[in-house]
């Protein structure tokens, strides 16, 4: 069949919307038609090359859509079925999945946007294949995944909303909720305030933190920020945010920051605005190719703890039904997320907004 897809041929260069031709579901895999797709900022690492991926990939992995068709072998998915793209694939039952670490699941040995049995499922007019961002492609009007890579939803959801659950929201929350566990009454600070820090700063409201300081250098930023929770704001780009949260936490630094940028620097600012023996949580994706650095010995001597963030630790089929009721109780903000929509075609603008820092989140809307 045919289907329009955004594609990165080139890193920094224009993403490609073309036709594409996508064959049916093998074994175990599903087709979706796509509702909604978010522009995450991974998205735009994917065509700067700083989340590398060979040319040519489709890009997109935070969406919702409909299940059309099911390949041989699939059981608990139906036509008509409303779902949630993850963006991992887990096997359920390696000692990562069975230590309800699914996001770091090991069992798929398969090179990066290659479907599980290493094939393509899309090509291009030329006949070359195409790869598949996160196995998922949730820039494309129709995308086959692995059926590892839904969560089934209840269809009265938006699938507008609930594909935003599908990377940012789930993220963020994560983060606060399920990697770092913070605790009632803590302090946190979250550096980065686009769509992924807002979703941590909402689940810094859910996890009951006392003081929750917004840090970014956009004022349009800190804004949403607030509307999200923020019960502080230091703008960065004005004074020194290691200066900025120290003075707001009395001297002494915050129970928890997190890093929501993916800058070696931040990443420094988020370990040096923490409280001895406080946790500097890392969720942003630095260039694969970069490091970061702190002093050691003061590592040691205050007892500072920096710990990654991949996906909120999420569970998908656990969590993200879950974020969607707190959704219905009014406990979570998704509509306030969505600041503009796209068509498939405008993916470039909506790049250039995310440079811009316009959008907490945009979304590309498909027919
Ligand atoms: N760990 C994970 O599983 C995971 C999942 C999704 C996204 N990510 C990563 O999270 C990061 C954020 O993604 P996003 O979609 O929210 O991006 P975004 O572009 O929407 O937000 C980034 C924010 O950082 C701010 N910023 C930039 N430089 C800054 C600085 N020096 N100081 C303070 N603020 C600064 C920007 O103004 C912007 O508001 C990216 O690195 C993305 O790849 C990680
Ligand atoms: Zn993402
Ligand atoms: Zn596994």
């Amino acid at each position: 069949m045919k289907t329009r897809a955004a594609v990165m041929y080139e890193h920094n260069q224009p993403v490609v919307v073309e036709e594409l031709e996508l064959v049916e579901p093998k074994a175990n895999e599903v087709l979706v038609r796509t509702a909604a797709s978010g522009v995450c900022h991974s998205d735009l690492s994917v065509v700067t090359g700083a989340i590398y991926y060979d040319a040519a990939v489709i890009l997109g992995h935070e969406g919702a859509g409909v299940i059309e068709q099911v390949g041989e072998g699939v059981t608990d998915f139906q036509v008509g079925d409303h779902v949630i793209l993850s963006f991992v694939s887990y096997c359920g039952n390696c000692r990562m999945c069975e230590m309800e670490k699914v996001c770091l699941c090991e069992s798929y040995d398969v090179p990066r946007g290659f479907l599980l049995d290493g094939t393509y499922r899309f090509y291009n007019s030329s006949g070359d294949g195409i790869l598949q961002m996160a196995r998922v492609a949730t820039m494309s009007e129709y995308m086959v995944v692995p059926e590892q890579n839904l969560v089934k939803i209840d269809q009265h959801y938006s699938l507008e909303q609930a594909a935003l659950v599908g990377c940012g929201v789930t993220t963020g929350v994560g983060a606060v909720l399920n990697t770092a566990k913070v605790e009632p009454g803590s302090s946190v600070a979250v550096i980065g305030t686009g769509g992924v820090g807002l979703n941590a700063i909402q689940g810094a409201v859910l996890a009951d933190a006392e003081q929750i300081i917004a840090v970014d250098i956009a004022e349009k930023k800190l804004d949403f920020a607030k509307t999200f929770g923020a019960t502080d704001v230091v703008n960065a780009a004005e004074i020194d945010a290691v200066e900025g949260v120290r003075e707001i936490t009395k001297g002494l630094g915050v129970d928890y920051a997190f890093e929501v940028i993916g800058n070696p620097d931040t990443i420094r600012q988020a370990y040096q605005m923490v409280r001895p023996a406080g946790t500097a949580v890392i969720v942003g994706m630095v260039h694969h190719e970069k490091e970061f650095s702190i002093p050691a010995q003061h590592f040691v001597s205050s007892e500072r703890r920096i710990i990654g963030s991949f996906y909120g630790s999420c569970q998908p089929r656990v969590d993200m039904p879950k974020l969607l009721s707190l959704y219905t109780e009014g406990k979570l903000k998704l509509d306030e997320l969505i600041t503009r929509h796209y068509r498939l075609e405008q993916i470039n603008d909506a790049f250039a907004d995310m440079e811009a820092g316009e959008n907490a989140r945009g979304v590309i809307i498909f027919n």
